[in-house]
């Protein structure tokens, strides 16, 4: 599907970008060198220009092939990128998705990753016409606990697989 932009009031969501109008590549290798990031987001290195030009590529060609809807978190006046959300493992046939997100290090702690999935749940939930959407993460990270309580999902419980890490792998559910 064509990649679509979502303003959710305190935040535009949009592309990442890296052109001469805005390169959301610096804040994306600052981002994606935070401990807490390294520590929780294993996928993905974004330690250069070059990787984090792979990376907004990805990402595009995730929304061309109906994989992954993902948004830039950014503020509006400027542009400036605070972080990112992003719907994955997307099913439309099935209805189901799971919600994915960061937030820079600098830029923690004041609601971002709450309202802008919030607002990416929306989506969700009304165009793209899903029913269910999970939500995991590992036991320690408590910060992305408090995303999915404040975002309505229900604790389901610990998976039967440990995340990469070794750690207990916990999953939250929201329905439609
Ligand atoms: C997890 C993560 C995305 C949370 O982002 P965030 O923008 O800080 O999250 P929020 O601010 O929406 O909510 C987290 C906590 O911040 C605090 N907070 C939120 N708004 C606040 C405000 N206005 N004032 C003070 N504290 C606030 C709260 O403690 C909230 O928890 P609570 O609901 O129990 O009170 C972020 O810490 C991160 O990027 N971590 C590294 C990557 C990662 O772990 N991603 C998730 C993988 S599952």
């Amino acid at each position: 599907m064509e990649p679509v932009e979502l303003n959710e009031g305190s935040y535009h969501l949009r592309q990442l970008r890296a052109d001469r109008r805005l390169d959301d590549r610096p804040a994306l290798i600052e981002a994606f060198a935070d401990p807490a990031h390294r520590r929780y987001v294993l996928n993905y290195r974004v330690r250069t220009l070059d990787e984090a030009t792979e990376y907004i590529a990805l990402r595009l060609a995730q929304w061309a092939g109906d994989e992954r809807c993902s948004w830039a978190v950014a503020e509006p006046a400027t542009g400036r990128l605070l972080g990112e959300v992003g719907l994955r493992e997307l099913d439309l046939v099935a209805g189901y998705a799971e919600a994915a997100v960061w937030v820079h290090p600098a830029e923690r702690r004041r609601g971002i990753a709450s309202t802008a999935l919030d607002a990416a749940l929306r989506f969700g939930f009304g165009p793209l016409g899903l029913r269910a959407v999970s939500y995991r993460y590992e036991e320690s990270n408590t910060d992305s606990a408090a995303v999915a309580r404040r975002c309505g999902f229900t604790r389901i419980g610990q998976e039967p697989e440990p995340a990469p890490t070794g750690e207990p792998l916990i999953r939250w559910l929201r329905t439609a």
